[in-house]
């Protein structure tokens, strides 16, 4: 059985006053929530402040990168040792934003997932076809390329797979819960190939434009194991309802 994961990604918002306000709302709606995985990634700047908030909650940390490096002459990252001294359990890799602004690559998606690995941060990683890629009838072959590329040489390891079309993310158009169970599909198809039985464990979230209103329905569909939700994350009512999915049948 794969434990649904719902996983906040607050991309660069959120300061540590904001950070605060929300976990002081957010914590108590999610009291007591054991059968969904729930995870926050902060900007880099609020992650302490959030982990003194959340220590000895049921929510986790998460980074939003990292760099493949421990230490050393890399001004302006953040190594994995770093992630995990903060209290970071999982870091979110290759995300559409960092490949299409700051020139992130399968390869280099694959170095970051090694180093998160070795760590011992458990990665979520981030593939999606662009909207042009999908009018082209390419969305297959992308997502079957950025996984094989991204885990290349990789054992089956505690990993955990983002699905989320570069068209639907802040845009308000979800992709419908069939298009999104096709897809999960077809990865888990691909995981199979890599990984054989051991595929049927990956958790693969479903992410862009999720939503209180639509993340049952996503939910419902049976490769859908959670969200990686981004604009709705970020008020406490909101990301609590889409915790509490199972109570909106
Ligand atoms: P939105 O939920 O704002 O569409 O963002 C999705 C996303 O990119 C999560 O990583």
């Amino acid at each position: 059985m794969r434990k649904p994961l719902i996983a906040a990604n607050w991309k660069m918002h959120m300061n540590t006053g904001e950070t605060r306000e929300f976990l002081q709302a957010f914590l108590p709606q999610v009291e007591g929530v054991t059968d969904v995985e729930i995870v926050i990634a902060p900007p880099f700047t609020s992650i302490a402040e959030a982990a003194r908030l959340m220590k000895d909650s049921n929510v986790r940390l998460a980074g939003q990168n990292l760099y493949w490096e421990e230490k050393g002459a890399f001004t302006g990252e953040i190594s994995p040792l770093m992630l995990t001294d903060l209290g970071c359990t999982y870091v979110i890799i290759g995300h559409s934003e960092r490949r299409q602004y700051f020139g992130e690559t399968d390869e280099t998606v694959n170095r970051r997932i090694r180093a998160a690995l070795a760590a011992g941060l458990k990665p979520i990683l981030c593939i999606g076809e662009t909207l042009q890629q999908r009018e082209a009838g390419e969305t297959f072959n992308v997502l079957r390329r950025q996984v094989r590329d991204g885990l290349n040489g990789m054992e089956a390891e505690d990993l955990v797979i983002a699905y989320e079309p570069v068209w639907a993310i802040g845009t308000g158009k979800t992709a419908t819960p069939e298009m999104a169970q096709e897809a999960h599909a077809f990865i888990r198809e691909e995981l199979g190939a890599l990984y054989g039985e051991k595929a049927g464990s990956v958790r693969i979230l479903y992410g862009g434009s999720v939503k209180p209103e639509n993340v049952a329905s996503l939910m419902a569909e049976r490769d859908v194991d959670g969200g990686l939700v981004g604009g709705a994350s970020l008020k406490p009512d909101s990301f609590a309802r889409i915790v509490r999915f199972r109570e909106q049948n």
